[in-house]
């Protein structure tokens, strides 16, 4: 059986003296760490799950903006909060988010809980955001254990079981907690958070570790060997084809079903290419499936890569008319029949600033607004400017 060796109480009481002298000096002016508001604490913790700390800052300070308050977040829209969100991904966290401060409203006041179990019972929270919250927002005496802290504790104690699975978890868990430094749960656990993100990091920087003394994996020289993560899935290739249809000077776009990862936010049609299927022919095929509007390709508008989850994904994009519209300024034609979708919209280049998207399909229709803003410039100098049939499609009407 795997045993770990405790650290005494003497060497646990200079660790955390090292340690929190460390963060006092070293810690980055984080927007929440000012006044460690449960609201401000709650956000940045689920927004940080997913992004590096410079971007998690710049729309943690939008959405304060935004939504100053939990009862201001618990009145708005969905379409509000996943536009904020937009760009971060995983979107079920926004929608969650929504639905925890109308929770808060409804049962606690509109103030954030302080009782770990009603923490945990809200939509979104699970274990690690749990402990996080009601050690930093309410210094709980509860350890947290992210990917930082799993660097930090799984070399502290030089632990050689894989950290994600039993029974190097509970164990992991454990020395986590026989760890954590009692009384000062906020200050400590940011302070191992911190020591991750800023000197324990994947490549160990120990000569400038304030806690190299106490360190195992350094003593062994296993620190590059910790912690011991699964392998990360192989990355698969997904070819898919996304239509930009105009009709009278506005685009088609759709709001997503709301039971998927993109759930509730807005998108040119399209899907997956399929076996010796062109990218062209595939996105005329779901775009009959999904709308049932028959359409045309018009033009190529370029080609997006971009990486999701295990998914290396390679997007075409094309411009489309309706087949069976000749002239540029027909009105919008009768609604389609959605399939894939709740609601459809034809709207204005600048009217798709308003929908939160999918991060392709805003930089698609980021292409378009700039493309379509130097088409009307040349446009206005010269009549005849040698622009794309799509795009002059686009801007007619
Ligand atoms: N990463 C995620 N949460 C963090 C925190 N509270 N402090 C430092 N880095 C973090
Ligand atoms: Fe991490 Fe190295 Fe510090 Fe150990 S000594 S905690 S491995 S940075």
């Amino acid at each position: 059986m795997h045993t770990v060796i405790p650290f005494s109480p003497g060497h646990k009481a200079r660790l955390h003296s090292a340690l929190l002298a460390w963060f006092e000096q070293h810690r980055r002016p984080l927007p929440w760490r000012t006044d460690y508001a449960p609201y401000s604490v709650w956000i940045s913790e689920i927004m940080l799950q997913q992004t590096q700390m410079d971007r998690g800052v710049s729309y943690f300070e939008a959405w304060m903006k935004r939504f100053p308050s939990i009862a201001d977040l618990a009145r708005a829209e969905e379409d509000d909060v996943l536009r904020a969100w937009e760009g971060l991904g995983y979107y079920s966290r926004a929608r969650n988010i929504l639905r925890a401060a109308r929770k808060i409203l409804a049962e606690h006041g509109g103030i954030f809980p302080s009782a770990h179990e009603d923490i945990a019972a809200l939509p979104g929270i699970g274990p690690y955001t749990a402990a996080a919250i009601a050690s930093i927002a309410f210094n709980q005496d509860v350890a947290c254990i992210d990917a930082n802290v799993e660097r930090v504790v799984s070399r502290l104690y030089d632990l050689d079981l894989p950290v994600r699975k039993k029974p190097g978890r509970t164990i992991l868990e454990e020395c986590a907690t026989a760890l954590l430094c009692k009384g000062r749960a906020r200050d400590y656990n940011q302070a191992v958070m911190e020591l991750g993100a800023l000197v324990c990091g994947k490549k160990p920087a120990c000569p400038v570790c304030p806690l190299q003394s106490f360190c195992r994996a350094l003593q062994h020289g296993t620190a590059h060997l910790r912690p011991v993560l699964p392998e990360k899935a192989a990355s698969v290739a997904l070819t898919v084809a996304s239509g930009v249809l105009a009709s009278g000077g506005r685009i088609y776009i759709q709001k997503r079903l709301p039971n998927d990862v993109w759930g509730g936010l807005w998108e040119f049609p399209g899907g997956s290419v399929e076996q010796r299927e062109r990218p062209e022919e595939a996105v005329v095929r779901e775009f009959l499936e999904e709308t049932g509007l028959a359409v045309r390709v018009t033009n190529k508008l370029g080609c997006l890569r971009h990486k999701y989850t295990k998914y290396n994904i390679t997007l075409h994009c094309f411009a489309l008319a309706l087949a069976d519209e000749s002239g540029h300024s027909a009105p919008c034609p009768t609604p389609p029949v959605l399939s894939e979708a709740s609601e459809f919209r034809w709207c204005t280049l600048e009217e798709l600033k308003e929908y939160a998207m999918p991060s392709s399909h805003r930089k698609l229709a980021d292409t378009l607004t700039l493309a379509g803003d130097h088409l009307s410039a040349s446009l206005s100098r010269s009549p005849h400017a040698g622009a794309s049939r799509g795009l002059l499609d686009l801007l007619a009407g």
